[in-house]
């Protein structure tokens, strides 16, 4: 089957809903989800959105904190705009009709690590799922949006299925919709566009550990990198200090807002050990909590570290987390009586596609935001709490270069369907799930928060050996969503361990043991 469109979205986060509701004023927009439509990285939010509404707050204070955080790589320009663009895009979500905690008509704001201010707008402790619910309302009434559940994207339409092979990063690619997978009728559809929003968020399910739910497979990534579009800085993942240390709690986030209303991190013995790693105590930057716990855990051998609240009072906590109050309960921890256990995990790709600052990427008609993209914004380590906001204000900047490119753009195309000749129905799909968790202990072992170059060339070859058996096993198999998550995620964790191979120093989030020194010269970024 094949439909046209001239607005095309992949993902029904953050970035993508709020493109959405920019373009369909222009003409018919798709969006189409792999799952349910509210199942997303952004549905999982809870800190909030940082940006400057105090007025004892001020841009160059947001400024300076994301430049110090992003450990020299953030580029100046494109976090100033990303940060002076911050207060409309709240207005915006406000006027959506977004609920976020506010106390006698003023906004709540709430504190993370790396931040000098108060400056993070918060819906309690699940201000994702208030964004999600609000741009999803907004989406679903308007009469020019229609959302598809359940169709998987597998590859862009570019020249390449016109007949003219696409071999090499070429500026001249366009990109005229996708392959998809309706995994209800089970039917490779085409959907042709005008243009195409790449919206598909992140891939830390490449990690055993991870805060992310199970959409986070870096399928954008993966379908970027196959088409030739440029990628970068993939070698920054960053860990969360803080996820649920209890059997079966499937790495729950305690956000970094715990911590910002007074929580503090001690070791088994009681100690409130981050004095001595950084003057900034338990509010230092992400990167450097996470690997101040590592070496707590290595020189412990303990299994976790624990975040201590007792010491709030128990309406403070009831009132701003609730959700993390009630998970923990439902793993039998009362969080006001007893410190929690918590551990590092995956949490946010720090690179991806690079845009410019109008979301577009390296071949025409495709467009990207979110946490699928490599900005510029977050440098090395990106500043908690900046990721909503650069999700939105992309949004709105690639929407408007979209409609530009739409007004000029006719698509008018003969695509070829979707070939599967030679493939049968295979029952040997123990092989995926095997693969998939051998890679993610593979990663989680040799490419996590602390790494060297021994580690990276075990991981390299490790995954080239699943890479050939997983293509061998694809060519002969009829496609579906778990096969070709698994191709993505080895794609993924290829890009991030080359990357990491060609960074030879330690900057931000990558840290090895071989290059422990920041050093100037490597000061650029890892293009793929
Ligand atoms: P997502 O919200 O992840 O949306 C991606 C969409 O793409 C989904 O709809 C998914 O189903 C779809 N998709 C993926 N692959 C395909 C495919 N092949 N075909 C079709 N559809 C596909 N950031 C903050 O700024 N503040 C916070 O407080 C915060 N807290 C967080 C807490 C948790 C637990 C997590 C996991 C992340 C948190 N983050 C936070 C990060 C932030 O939520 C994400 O970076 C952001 O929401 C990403 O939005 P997005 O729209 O780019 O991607
Ligand atoms: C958190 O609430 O700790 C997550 C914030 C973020 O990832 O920016």
């Amino acid at each position: 089957m094949q439909h046209q469109y001239d607005y095309l979205i992949l993902g029904s986060g953050a970035a993508g809903l709020s493109y959405a509701l920019k373009v369909a004023d222009h003409g018919s927009v798709c969006s189409i989800t792999k799952k349910n439509r509210a199942e997303s990285n952004t549905n999982y939010a809870q800190g909030g959105i940082a940006s400057v509404v105090d007025e004892n707050d001020s841009f160059e204070k947001h400024i300076q904190d994301t430049l110090i955080a992003g450990a020299g790589l953030c580029h100046e320009d494109v976090v100033r705009m990303v940060v002076e663009e911050g207060p409309a895009v709240i207005q915006e979500l406000l006027q959506l009709g977004a609920r976020f905690t506010s106390y006698n008509g003023r906004l709540d704001l709430g504190k993370e690590g790396g931040h000098s201010h108060e400056r993070i707008v918060h819906a309690a402790d699940t201000t994702g799922k208030e964004i999600e619910r609000t741009l999803l309302q907004a989406a679903e009434a308007h009469p020019r949006i229609t959302i598809l559940e359940h169709h998987f994207a597998m590859e862009f339409i570019t020249e390449h299925h016109l007949g003219q092979k696409v071999t090499r990063y070429d500026t001249n690619t366009h990109c005229f919709g996708v392959y998809v997978l309706d995994t209800q009728r089970y039917n490779v559809d085409k959907i042709l566009a005008k243009t195409t929003l790449l919206a598909t968020g992140g891939a830390c399910q490449v990690y055993l550990h991870t805060t992310n739910p199970e959409i986070a497979t870096g399928d954008g990534i993966a379908m970027a990198y196959r088409a030739k579009v440029r990628v970068s800085n993939m070698e920054f993942i960053q860990f969360h200090p803080t996820s649920l240390y209890a059997p079966g709690a499937d790495s729950f986030l305690i956000s970094e807002a715990v911590r910002g209303k007074g929580g503090i991190l001690r070791n088994s013995k009681g100690e409130a050990f981050m004095a001595s790693y950084d003057d900034r105590k338990d509010l230092a930057p992400r990167d450097i909590v996470a690997r101040a716990i590592d070496d707590q855990l290595k020189k412990s051998g303990e299994e976790c570290v624990f975040l201590d609240v007792t010491h709030i009072d128990k309406n403070v906590i009831l009132e701003h987390f609730p959700n993390i109050y009630h998970t923990c309960s439902s793993y039998g921890i009362d969080i006001t009586q007893e410190p929690i256990p918590v551990v590092p995990a995956a949490h946010y790709m720090c690179g991806g596609v690079v845009t410019d600052v109008h979301g577009r990427t390296s071949i025409n008609g495709l467009f990207a935001c979110g946490e699928v993209t490599h900005t510029r914004v977050h440098g090395a380590n990106r500043l908690a709490s900046n990721s909503l906001l650069e999700a939105l204000v992309f949004s709105g900047r690639a929407a408007e270069k979209a409609v530009e490119y739409a007004k000029n753009t006719e698509i008018n195309l003969e695509v070829p369907d979707w070939d599967d000749s030679g493939t049968v129905n295979n029952d040997e799909w123990i092989l995926i799930s095997h693969n998939k968790k051998e890679l993610q202990q593979i990663m989680w072992d040799y490419v996590g928060i602390v790494r060297s170059d021994l580690r990276l060339e075990r991981a390299f070859r490790r995954t080239k050996l699943l890479y050939e058996e997983t293509e061998e096993f694809y060519t002969r198999t009829r496609v579906s969503v778990p096969l070709c998550e698994l191709r993505n995620l080895i794609g993924v964790a290829y890009i991030i361990i080359k990357s990491a191979m060609k960074r030879k120093e330690s900057r931000g989030l990558h840290y090895t043991t071989d290059y422990p020194e920041t050093l100037d010269s490597e000061r650029k970024d890892t293009v793929i």
